[in-house]
């Protein structure tokens, strides 16, 4: 039976560095180490202060304290770490590519591929690799293609092991997940590489939790899990634009189908659309596979929850411009919040961006106030949209540390995170130094609307009329 003493993990990211965190501290007799090619984030994760880790998670940093230098280790040194390692864990990032063939839709794997070849180069010993990047289904046999040709005489299992893990509660779902998903090869060594990982899951996780399948399965539930997720977002806000013109309420209606133990009620928060780092790009990835099968209708019923995501980020930003007298021109809109959602400092595909964009297209002026969210990032996250020159963005767009500050002589407030500080904060005070009228554009019905018409504020949710 293989026994595994040594972890490595290609990819420090949100996935990597949390998981790799969790299995450290769970694992004591595992050595784990995290490598990345990225130097500076490396160094963050090793810096003394754990609060200035790269990736903020409820909960993480303590956890980074008591395990490193312990059996977890964060390093440049990609080639010794994969050396000495039984398992290799991939867990780089996949994104949508930006050129060529499957452009906008398709997962670029190139850094797979990458680590994959990178892996054969430098084992001198058998290794399991396991995929932990969501990847298009049948990305295994790319991986196990490029390994068996080294040459090394080395033998290497690929199993799948798909990330169910949700920011700003990695930590949560990490030490209690719904299930563990393993996916491998059906021969005998391939139910041995399986054996091995569900071992180290199985010591924190109950063994009913962990489930095996066909590598295939494995890598198709994660696109599925994520598609679903989101295509219950782009429902409910399909419908909270039905709401906003009859007289529904989309909480109400949320609340009404969610108690239906068939529907549930998890994912039904009606919103200014989701953002993360996946469900855009699984849905893509998703679409793109079946229209390479042929399958015009399967690509075009899930490409219609992007479709109604998009449609959600335009109308808040439209709802913005009409209440302003159909002009933004030279106008101050305050964003509160820039993440993706709230308890974390990720900003991928955060809807908050989009907003921005198509405003700063009417030319407002917007200042942004985020909790978590660095200057230099949300500059970052605009600029790559390459919608206007770099200069126009800073023009158009400032960044605050200060609530206050960033609601001083605006027109209107956008909220585009749920950040609970936000509902603690002085409103009298903030439409004291407001412009009048007042607006409130909540993205996420996140604050007390009848608390905010007493002061003065006039008040946009979503999915109330
Ligand atoms: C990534 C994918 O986006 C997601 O689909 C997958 O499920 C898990 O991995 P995440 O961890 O959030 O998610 O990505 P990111 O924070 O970008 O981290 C990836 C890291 O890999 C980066 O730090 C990058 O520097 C590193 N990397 C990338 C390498 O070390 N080597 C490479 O060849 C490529
Ligand atoms: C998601 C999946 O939940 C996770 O299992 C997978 O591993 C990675 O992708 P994540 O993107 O971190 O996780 O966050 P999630 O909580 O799923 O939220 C995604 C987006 O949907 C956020 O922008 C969130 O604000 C939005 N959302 C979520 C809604 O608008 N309404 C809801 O009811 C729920």
């Amino acid at each position: 039976m293989t026994k595994i003493t040594k972890i490595c993990c290609i990819g420090a990211g949100y996935v990597g560095g949390p998981t790799m965190t969790v299995i450290a501290k769970k694992c004591p007799h595992i050595k784990v180490t995290v490598v990345d090619l990225n130097e500076e984030r490396i160094a963050a994760w090793n810096d003394p202060d754990t609060n200035n880790i790269p990736v903020f998670e409820p909960g993480l940093s303590e956890v980074v304290a008591e395990a490193r230098g312990r059996n977890l280790f964060f390093s440049t040194a990609v080639d010794e770490a994969i050396d000495e390692a039984d398992m290799v864990f991939i867990s780089v990032n996949t994104p949508t590519k930006t050129y060529g063939a499957g452009i906008g839709q398709a997962a670029d794997l190139k850094w797979i591929e990458l680590c994959a070849r990178q892996i054969a180069r430098v084992s001198k010993t058998d290794k399991i690799v396991v995929e932990k990047s969501t990847l298009p289904v049948r990305t295994a046999s790319a991986i196990k293609d490029i390994l068996a040709h080294t040459g090394s005489g080395c033998k290497f299992q690929i199993l799948s092991n798909p990330e169910f893990l949700a920011e700003g509660t990695a930590i949560e779902d990490l030490n209690a997940p719904d299930r563990v998903l393993i996916g491998g090869d059906s021969t005998e060594e391939g139910k041995e590489a399986m054996q091995a990982l569900v071992d180290i899951y199985a010591n924190w996780v109950p063994r009913e939790r962990i489930l095996t399948t066909n590598i295939w399965s494995s890598e198709l539930s994660k696109l599925t899990a994520n598609a679903f997720l989101a295509q219950r977002v782009s429902s409910i806000n399909s419908l909270s634009e039905l709401c906003e013109k009859t007289e529904a309420d989309i909480s109400e209606v949320s609340r009404a189908i969610g108690t239906d133990s068939r529907i549930g009620p998890k994912f039904l928060k009606a919103s200014v659309g989701f953002g993360g780092s996946c469900f855009q790009k699984d849905i893509l990835n998703l679409v793109y596979i079946a229209r390479s099968y042929g399958l015009q209708e399967v690509a075009d019923y899930w490409e219609q929850v992007i479709i109604i995501n998009d449609h959600q980020k335009k109308r808040f930003a439209n709802e913005i411009i009409r209440t302003s007298y159909n002009t933004v021109n030279g106008k101050k809109i305050a964003f509160l919040g820039w993440a993706f959602k709230k308890d974390t400092n990720d900003t991928r595909e955060s809807a908050a961006i989009y907003v921005a964009d198509h405003l700063l297209f009417e030319q407002a002026k917007i200042t942004v106030y985020d909790p978590k969210v660095q200057e230099s990032q949300v500059y970052a996250d605009l600029d790559y949209l390459r919608s206007r020159d770099p200069q126009e963005n800073r023009f158009g767009l400032k960044v605050t540390m200060d609530p206050y500050e960033a609601c001083k002589d605006a027109h209107a407030i956008a909220i585009l995170t749920e950040w609970d500080e936000f509902k603690t904060y002085d409103w009298q005070r903030i439409y004291d130094s407001m412009l009048k009228p007042a607006n409130v554009f909540d993205g996420r019905n996140l604050l007390d609307k009848e608390k905010l018409k007493a002061i003065g504020f006039q008040v946009k949710s979503i999915g109330t009329a």
